[in-house]
């Protein structure tokens, strides 16, 4: 199957292609981010979306390792850039639910029926990024990675240090020291991954994996959704969306904004379904970022920016970057799963407003939070970086940019109990994080005890720590 996909770059005016195999995250002659592409007139593409109903009946269970288990994989013929079957690494995640939520309908002002909730916190990790990890680590297993590590608000690195431990691969992860939830860092522990507690925040920890990443003589393959492979994977959550949906899809999708890889995956997907004659509408997009980490919406509010036909103004969003070292600007945000500053897939996102004709908002923490509270009163609820999409929703309405009669789909990206400081906090004004930074320290001493190990932002000292690791 390999030489129907390769890679390639995003930039119209390059278009530099590379084998499959290939391990990079950016084209070597321009830098700009690449895409997985396939020549779907040799692959063997279904005739209708109709076609991945008959899975369901042939998912047998995750111990036997079906692929039809997976909500990923049952949909393997639309990212099909796997050699063998044998390849993919697969623990049935994608599992998710599609919740028409009509008590939140009725709260919100929508017509009941019109909202639907998907829940990516029921994936095995808590959050969608198992979707995108599968679609990784199987390309890591394909190329023969041994060592893989990504910089994390702290779902990345919970996803990868799983696959990780299942995959037998040694996971590292780069997460700011004191920015992630505590729920999240307990995980990367407890699932083995050596965790690297960089001083400084999520921009500074991906920049230095990055850096790290790229002289191959480290031997680390890159997990962060800068890797193309990780959007193959979230592309399914539209798919499951479609699924759930009779594959009608909704006039709507609004999604929170970090990193901004599940925002170009859904457009990839769409774009695909599209030119393959699966799907004739296409939903249109909200991007909701969270004010203290709003950089889309400068982007593409404020300064205007556009997609362009790929000829995209990377100088602005250069003079944007520079002006953030200049005075020093960190983000900052309740919601910790998207406090990003320079999100990496930004010209992806460009190019997902333009095909989806999207718009982009930001909501307050103050927002975030009550939607939040909302989105758990009524029913399962979800960490505060999902519900910046139930706030945007709010706003959309408000200015009667989104319709009561329109359907609309929210992606809950995370579970509820990824970030129960919040929760607490929210409902009782105690903040259990600076309880927890006052409280006294034992020795770990469990046979398997994984401590993190904090380490400054500096090159070299991050290299003898991870020498130090297994
Ligand atoms: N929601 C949650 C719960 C997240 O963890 C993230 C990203 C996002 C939304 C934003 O998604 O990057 O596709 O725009 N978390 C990353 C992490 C950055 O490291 O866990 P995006």
């Amino acid at each position: 199957m390999t030489e129907s996909a390769f890679q390639q770059c995003i930039n119209p005016d390059c278009g530099a292609t590379y084998p499959i195999d290939a391990v990079k995250v950016t084209c070597d002659k321009c830098q700009n981010l690449l895409d997985i592409r396939y020549d779907w007139s040799r692959l063997p593409v279904p005739r209708s979306l109709g076609f991945f109903e008959h899975r369901w009946a042939t998912k047998g269970t995750a111990t036997q390792g079906s692929l039809d288990f997976s909500g990923v994989w049952r949909f393997r013929e639309l990212l099909p850039f796997y050699r063998s079957e044998d390849d993919i690494v697969t623990i049935g995640e994608g599992r998710t639910v599609l919740q028409q939520a009509d008590l939140l309908a009725r709260q919100m002002g929508v017509k009941p029926g019109n909202l639907l909730l998907q829940y990516e916190g029921l994936n095995p990790s808590g959050s969608f990024k198992d979707n995108g990890m599968t679609a990784a680590f199987t390309h890591a297993r394909m190329v023969g990675a041994r060592k893989v590590a990504c910089a994390s608000t702290g779902n990345t690195s919970a996803s990868l240090a799983m696959f990780a431990s299942l995959a037998e691969l040694r996971g590292v992860v780069f997460i700011g020291s004191g920015k992630i939830s505590i729920a999240k860092l307990s995980q990367a522990l407890d699932y083995g991954a050596l965790t690297l507690q960089i001083q400084g925040d999520f921009d500074a920890c991906l920049r230095r994996v990055r850096q790290i990443a790229r002289d191959p003589a480290n031997g680390l393959y890159l997990m962060n959704s800068v890797n193309p492979f990780r959007i193959e994977g979230q592309k399914s959550i539209m798919y499951r969306i479609l699924e759930a949906r009779d594959w009608n899809p909704p006039d709507w999708i609004i999604v929170p904004g970090g990193n901004l890889g599940n925002c170009s995956a859904f457009a990839k997907a769409y774009m695909e379904l599209k030119a393959l004659g699966l799907v004739k509408k296409v939903p249109r997009l909200a991007v909701i970022n969270a004010t203290g980490a709003n950089t889309l919406h400068e982007v593409f509010n404020n300064q205007k920016l556009r997609w362009n036909g790929g000829r995209y103004d990377a100088k602005a969003i250069q003079m944007m970057y520079a002006g953030m070292d200049e005075v020093g600007y960190l983000p900052h945000t309740i919601a910790s799963a998207i406090e990003i500053g320079r999100p990496v897939n930004l010209p992806k996102a460009l190019r997902a407003l333009d095909f989806m004709y999207g718009v982009v908002r930001e909501v307050t923490d103050d927002d975030i939070l009550e939607h939040r509270a909302l989105v758990a009163r009524l029913g399962f609820g979800c960490e505060p970086a999902s519900a910046a999409s139930v706030a945007g929703l709010r706003m959309l309405l408000d200015e009667k940019v989104i319709s009561p009669d329109e359907s609309v789909a929210c992606i809950l990206t995370g579970h509820e109990l990824k970030d129960s400081n919040a929760t607490v906090k929210y409902h009782t004004g105690i903040d259990l994080k600076a309880v927890q930074d006052l409280a006294p320290r034992t020795e770990p001493h469990g046979r398997m005890s994984n401590r993190p190990i904090p380490v400054e932002d500096d090159l070299n000292s991050i290299l003898r720590a991870m020498d130090g690791g297994r």
